[in-house]
């Protein structure tokens, strides 16, 4: 018997929810809600079925991320801030032992010096950086290929 590993977990992590009302220049102009019915379309395209996640609380993120090895095949996580200094979260994703892509929608690198540092460094199977809601999309194909969807 052969089952289907398509579900997909995508994490955002502290201000997300306010997407919105944040630097257009970083960060677009989509909300939250429309970003996600975009992967939800991009998702479906490539095989995968996406859920979504957000949360401002680093133990709320940590605790679903425990959670992840009963409920998802594979993690986008955009975790905001905590991608520069939670250490905590690096040791939950750890943890949950699934293919992750870290996906920025800014150009981290080309912002300040403290945003080019990612705890995440050698868990990730991919990082993706600059490319705006495109960044997600790219991630979805990495997974795919991971999943073998
Ligand atoms: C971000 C970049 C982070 O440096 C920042 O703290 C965010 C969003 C991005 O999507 O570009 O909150 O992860």
């Amino acid at each position: 018997m052969t089952t289907t590993r398509n579900r997909v977990e995508v994490m955002h992590g502290a201000n997300l929810d306010m997407l919105a009302s944040r630097d257009p220049e970083h960060y677009g102009n989509l909300s939250l809600t429309e970003l996600e019915g975009r992967i939800s379309g991009w998702a479906r395209e490539v095989g995968l079925n996406a859920r979504f996640f957000q949360t401002n609380h680093e133990g709320e993120f940590i605790e679903h991320l425990h959670r992840v090895p009963e409920t998802a095949d594979a993690v986008i996580l955009n975790a905001g801030s905590w991608t520069h200094y939670s250490w905590a979260i690096r040791d939950a994703l750890e943890l949950a032992s699934v293919p992750a892509v870290e996906v920025h929608l800014s150009d981290v690198m080309a912002r300040e010096e403290w945003r080019r540092f990612s705890v995440f460094e050698g868990l990730v199977v991919g990082a993706i950086s600059g490319k705006g809601p495109d960044g997600y999309r790219e991630a979805l194909g990495v997974l795919a290929g991971e999943l073998g969807a």
